[in-house]
């Protein structure tokens, strides 16, 4: 028996959390098994690595350094959490994943696309989420919402931007296994749109 694998995707500001709540709470009123977990993080190391990434403490990291110790996190989050919950046959909800690389280290650091997503395929022995969710928001809008900001959100604008670009032209890539959805449409009607994916996702699984 193998589980489902849906990840959020999207800016800061774009209401994942709020979303993943609901959609985990809609699922096991269904009498579903669901594990909600979140990167970088979800493990001791993977919270340890989440302290020096997003820690102003470390202003100025290397960009390779980061992308690795985003990748690092990764593979230790699929080995010790994602892979067992989907072996158990859970719906496993993830707060960003492999494409969070792709778009902030790939394409908005530079480091190239294809690199970073081979270095997470890698790390993850190639586990790839069964539905990625995109939040979309305008940046501007998003990082509004927002008194203080981490190491990452300090970024400038035109860097939330280009991540936001490559959100939206992963998921054009692959629509099956997409769904993208405008962030400031109401909560309630976002939520049964994911509501509606997931179920039909599972079913044809
Ligand atoms: P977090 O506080 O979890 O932000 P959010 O609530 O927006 O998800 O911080 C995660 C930050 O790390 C966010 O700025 C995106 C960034 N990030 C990457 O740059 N690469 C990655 O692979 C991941 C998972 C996150």
């Amino acid at each position: 028996m193998s589980g489902y694998f849906v990840v959020f995707e999207g800016g800061e500001g774009a209401g994942k959390s709020t979303q993943e709540a609901l959609l985990a709470e809609a699922l096991r009123d269904r009498g579903l098994t669901v594990t909600q977990t979140r990167e970088p993080g979800g493990t001791p190391a993977g919270e340890a690595i989440r302290h020096v990434v997003l820690s102003p403490e470390f202003t100025g990291l290397d960009v390779r350094a980061e992308a690795l110790l985003f990748a690092a996190a990764r593979g230790e989050h699929a080995d010790k959490v994602i892979r067992p919950a989907l072996d158990r046959g859970d719906v496993v909800i993830c707060d960003r994943y492999l494409d969070s690389s792709v778009a902030y280290q790939g394409f908005a650091r530079g480091l190239g696309p294809k690199r970073i997503r081979d270095l997470s395929l890698w790390a993850t022995q190639e586990l790839v989420p069964d539905l990625t969710i995109v939040l979309d928001i305008d940046p501007v809008e998003g990082l509004g919402r927002f008194q203080e900001r981490d190491r990452l959100e300090a970024e400038p604008m035109e860097y939330h931007q280009q991540v936001r670009a490559a959100f939206l032209a992963m998921a054009e890539e692959q629509p099956d296994r997409y769904l993208v959805l405008s962030a400031r449409d109401d909560r309630e009607t976002i939520a049964a749109a994911i509501l509606e994916r997931v179920l039909a996702g599972m079913a044809t699984a």
